[in-house]
């Protein structure tokens, strides 16, 4: 089996930790990790298996024995360097949103659209947005056999999302300390803000736009209609959305219910009756993305109703960026039927 030199940029924060520990978790074919941080992180120690490694700084030379390389630094830091990355290593794997919208740049759910890893010719392989990626899963199957008109969404995003940051601002507000450095504009403790990254001139967030437009790349539909309202909330860990699709043909609730159930990566959890239906406390650490809720919407021709909720920082983040490094070891030939 060959093993790769896999580096990790950002691999102090949220995002890099959990993607070394699906590494692990997963037996991913690893030689040598190695993690790259800020120059304030050097020397820090990250465990990866047995072994405890040192954080490198992140310069020209971190990366250069890597054939994969993992981003999970920000935007600003993939925008410099994945480029000199791809042109020492193999593959590059992007969780910013910097590269998403590239029309050279594969946007990649692997139980969607794997095939794209190797269609686009591109080193640089973009993960999309958590949001984006928990909503597509259960949907795929749907828009095969029902073809989407429109969907309506609302997010309901943990503060993980936000990074370290995030999570901090929450627990120092709960406990009543003084918030250094706050990341969201309002107090996050009893509050839900309609406001997760800037606003357009339109009204809209930077988020919105993402779910907008990554859903179309993704699901390869240009004109689908998407109209999404993107909060925050006080929970930890684990994004829910209530999603609301208009179908263009006719469909049998059972039929999309078993749809929902096959769909790779998805957890049908529904059985409200019994108080059964997806919640952060039951997804936190799980890779699928759960739905329940399924009902259909009668106030309109071909209308169904559910509630989605995935880990963001797993499925929404690391174990997706995992899964396509595992995609692209496989090879094409994997995936000829798929997308
Ligand atoms: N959190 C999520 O749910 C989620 C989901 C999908 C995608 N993402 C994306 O994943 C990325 C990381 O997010 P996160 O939540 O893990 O953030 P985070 O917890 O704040 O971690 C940020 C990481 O980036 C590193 N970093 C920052 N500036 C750097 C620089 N100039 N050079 C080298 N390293 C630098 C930090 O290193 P130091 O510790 O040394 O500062 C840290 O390791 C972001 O692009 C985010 O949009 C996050």
């Amino acid at each position: 089996m060959t093993l790769y030199d896999v580096a990790v940029v950002g691999a102090t924060g949220l995002v890099g930790r959990k993607i070394l520990q699906i590494l692990e978790e997963r037996n991913f074919p690893v030689d040598r990790v190695i993690p790259i941080a800020s120059a304030k992180s050097l020397g820090t120690m990250i465990p990866f298996k047995e072994h405890q490694r040192a954080v490198v700084e992140l310069n020209e030379t971190a990366f250069v024995h890597a054939e994969i390389v993992f981003f999970a630094a920000g935007g600003e830091v993939s925008r410099k360097w994945a480029p000199i990355a791809a042109r020492h290593c193999d593959i590059v794997i992007d969780n910013s949103s910097e590269f998403r919208m590239d029309p050279h740049v594969p946007l990649v759910v692997p139980e969607v659209n794997p095939r794209a890893i190797f269609t686009y010719k591109s080193k640089i392989v973009a993960n999309p947005n958590c949001s984006t990626i928990q909503m597509v899963l259960p949907l795929k199957p749907l828009h095969d056999a029902y073809r989407i008109k429109r969907i309506v969404v609302s997010t309901y995003q943990a503060v993980s999302g936000a990074g370290q940051r995030g999570l901090t601002q929450l627990a120092h507000e709960l406990a009543r300390q003084p918030v250094d450095r706050p990341v969201f504009p309002h107090p996050i403790a009893s509050n839900a803000l309609p406001h997760i990254a800037v606003f357009y001139s339109d009204g809209y967030s930077k988020e919105e736009y993402k779910m907008i437009e990554e859903t179309r790349k993704i699901l390869g539909d240009p004109a689908m209609k998407i109209a999404p309202t993107c909060v925050r909330v006080p929970v930890a860990n684990c994004h829910s959305e209530s999603v609301n699709i208009e179908f263009e043909k006719p469909f049998d609730l059972r039929a999309a219910r078993d749809l929902i159930a096959a769909a790779p990566g998805v957890a049908l959890y529904d059985d409200p009756g019994n108080n059964v239906y997806p919640l952060a406390t039951v997804v936190d650490g799980k890779d699928e993305v759960y739905v329940g809720r399924v009902r259909r919407d009668e106030s309109v021709p071909n209308g169904l109703a559910m509630w989605i909720v995935a880990d963001n920082l797993r499925k929404g983040a690391a174990t997706n960026a995992v899964q396509i490094a595992e995609a692209w070891i496989k090879g094409p030939d994997t995936f000829k039927v798929a997308r």
